[in-house]
């Protein structure tokens, strides 16, 4: 590899710590820094016909590529009005779908080489919906995906070697957060100080992932909890759903330890049964919009005597007690809070997955990029 693990001992590990440069570089190439309430004229430019035309959005990816698709369609819908269904390709392509007219296919892939992603993409090309726009979303500019597709909106992430993808999503989401702000704008969907507002908080990210970095020590110790767990449960709502199911994504590719994620509304409907003294949960608790919903999640998972691991914001003054661990995370934004929650469920992973002596880089069983069926 011409990428060099330097200082660190794992690639996973110095790709988690390249975050934020990697996110502010992507956000780049959208903003100016001595204009950052407003997108770059030349940002998807030469798109814009296409952009304007189009009526919804389905997204297509695999894995942790699939979850900065469910981030995303929560953007686009809250943000822009524009409908967005999310699927993972080995689904979409076997089940004969409805893609109906002047829909944008979004293609997300690190690798551009899944081999599901790229059938995806080539069956519904085939039936040529009026009004198709496709767009890869990736992180390799020479691959199939990018050839393929109308529009290539690259995540600036550089080589990302460790198979556990950590750099390539976090780019992937700024990305996406671009890409629903310039289709908010040529449809004029969006308030100019709305978008002005949001585009100023993605230039706070880098600093608020730089300090989310801090959370490491911390973190570390949190993780000999989980050891010689067998199984562990991460909770989250709204924008921070899909980060409860990339981070339990991370610590069963990486950790070899089963966990799950789950919509913590959803907690009643099954996985309190599972609750007890030995499976621990983790729980992604901004103060957002759902935190006082998520806040009876908790007392429900803690009444039961179930041990808590919450990353949360100081400002809900969330406290450590017994069978309850809190680590603060750096304050952000509602909306781009899912970019900085994933830092600390990727330290948590990585830090269990050291400790139990897996090849964090390298897992069994897996591999980095599945160019086959
Ligand atoms: C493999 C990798 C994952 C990745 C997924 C999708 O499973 O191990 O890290 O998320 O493929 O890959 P892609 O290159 O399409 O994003």
């Amino acid at each position: 590899h011409n990428a060099d693990k330097g200082e660190f001992r794992h690639y996973m590990l110095k790709e988690i710590y390249e975050q934020p440069d990697a996110v502010a570089r992507t956000i780049e190439m959208a903003v100016d820094s001595d204009a950052p309430s407003k997108l770059r004229d030349d940002f998807l430019q030469r798109h814009e016909a296409l952009l304007k035309g189009i009526k919804q959005v389905q997204v297509i990816a695999c894995g942790t590529s699939y979850h900065a698709g469910l981030v995303a369609k929560y953007w686009f819908e809250s943000l822009t009005r524009v409908p967005c269904s999310v699927e993972v390709a080995s689904e979409f392509r076997y089940r004969n779908p409805v893609v109906v007219d002047n829909t944008l296919v979004i293609c997300i892939s690190q690798s551009g080489e899944t081999a599901d992603t790229l059938s995806a993409l080539r069956d519904i090309q085939k039936h040529t919906p009026a009004g198709l726009v496709s767009l890869a979303l990736c992180n390799v500019p020479t691959s199939s995906l990018v050839r393929e597709t109308d529009i290539f909106l690259p995540t600036l992430a550089g080589p990302e070697i460790g198979v556990a993808s950590t750099k390539a999503f976090t780019t992937q989401l700024a990305a996406l957060m671009l890409l629903v702000l310039k289709v908010g704008a040529v449809q004029a969907r969006m308030t100019d100080e709305k978008l002005s507002t949001l585009l100023e908080k993605l230039q706070a990210l880098r600093g608020q992932l730089h300090a989310s970095l801090h959370l490491d020590a911390p973190i570390k110790v949190m993780s000999e909890h989980f050891e010689y767990k067998k199984s562990c449960l991460f909770l989250g709502r709204g924008l921070q759903f899909p980060i409860a199911l990339e981070g339990a994504l991370k610590l069963k590719e990486i950790s070899y330890i089963h966990a799950e994620g789950y919509a913590a509304g959803e907690l009643k409907h099954g996985p309190l049964a599972l609750v007890d003294k030995d499976m621990p949960i983790v729980v992604l608790a901004p103060k957002d919009s759902m935190f006082d919903k998520l806040k009876a999640n908790m007392q429900e998972v803690h009444a039961r005597h179930g041990e808590l691991f919450v990353f949360a914001s100081e400002e809900s003054k969330m406290v450590a007690e017994d069978r309850m661990h809190v680590v603060y995370v750096p304050e952000v934004c509602e909306t781009l809070a899912p970019i900085v929650y994933s830092i600390p469920v990727q330290l948590l992973s990585y830090h269990v997955a050291v400790m139990r002596g897996t090849d964090v880089d390298q897992p069994r069983n897996l591999a980095k990029s599945v160019t086959v069926e």
